[in-house]
């Protein structure tokens, strides 16, 4: 999982496309969170998870991190169901960047990670 999102890093600008055109096709409604002009948006959220990616091994360090965003994300008017929708917005992504490289373990490995940090990010925002 790790070796897979260093090989998208290269390739960060046009997975952040691919994954907001998947996003707001899954779901139009959520475009309307989001500045019109969502370049500065995508290099956060590239930048976010490559973060992420290199601190697994840090959980310690992580999770507070995880936790402020997920507060944060409740003044950006994001639901809990909003999370499916980018989860699976970010695994039709990944799919499409890695072509022969996204394999099951590879799925499994980032259905995992994205499920712990949208668990955190979901419970943290439920407490003040
Ligand atoms: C693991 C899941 C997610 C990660 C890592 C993530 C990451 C980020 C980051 C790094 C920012 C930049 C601002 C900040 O740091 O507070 C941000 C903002 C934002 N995110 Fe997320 N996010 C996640 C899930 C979601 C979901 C499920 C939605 C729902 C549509 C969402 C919508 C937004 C919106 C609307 C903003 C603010 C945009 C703006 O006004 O500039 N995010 N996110």
């Amino acid at each position: 999982m790790q070796r897979t999102w260093e090989l998208c890093v290269p390739i960060a600008d046009t997975a952040a496309d691919l994954f907001y055109a998947k996003l707001f096709e899954l779901d139009p409604s959520l475009r309307a969170l989001f500045p019109s002009d969502i370049k500065e948006q995508k290099k956060k959220l590239m930048t976010m998870i490559t973060t992420a990616v290199r601190s697994l091994k840090d959980l310690a360090t992580l999770v507070p991190v995880v936790q402020a965003l997920g507060k944060r994300h409740v003044a950006y008017k994001v639901k809990e169901k909003d999370y499916g929708t980018v989860g699976a917005a970010l695994l039709d992504t990944l799919e499409k960047g890695l072509g022969k490289e996204w394999t099951p373990p590879v799925k499994d490995a980032w259905i995992a990670v994205y499920g712990v940090l949208s668990s955190v990010m979901i419970d943290a925002s439920k407490t003040a």
